[in-house]
């Protein structure tokens, strides 16, 4: 009986502890996977669409803005943009500075 007790407190003590997480720190490589599909697995390209592995943080986030703006020319990526908040931009960018090309 007394086993099972602290087994419970184990357990709750557990689950509040993940729920005072701020944010899931997977959280960046999970949106960076949304734009697999068309620049490779992490990033890296295998055919001629842009590899954004490795891709400087800043860089990345002026493009982002760029087509956001319109200022770049786009066949896609400006209305996919649309899409994210600049915080999870930021996440992104974060993610796919940090792969090795
Ligand atoms: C549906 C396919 C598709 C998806 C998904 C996609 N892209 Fe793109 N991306 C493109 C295409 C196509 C271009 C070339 C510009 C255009 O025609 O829109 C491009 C261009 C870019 C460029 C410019 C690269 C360069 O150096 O010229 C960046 C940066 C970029 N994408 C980032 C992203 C990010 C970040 C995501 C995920 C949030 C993403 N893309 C998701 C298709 C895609």
């Amino acid at each position: 009986m007394k086993i099972r007790w602290t087994i419970a407190a184990m357990i709750g003590t557990a689950s509040s502890m993940s729920g005072a997480q701020p944010a899931d720190p997977d959280l960046g490589r999970n949106l960076a996977a949304t734009c697999a599909n068309c620049h490779g697995t992490d990033g890296r390209a295998r055919d001629a669409s842009a590899t954004l592995a490795g891709y400087p943080e800043k860089r990345l986030l002026e493009v982002i803005e760029e087509f956001r703006s319109g200022r770049r020319k786009a066949t896609i990526m400006h209305q996919l943009v649309k899409g994210y908040t600049p915080e999870q931009m930021r996440l992104i960018a974060g993610y796919f500075a940090a792969q090795k090309n």
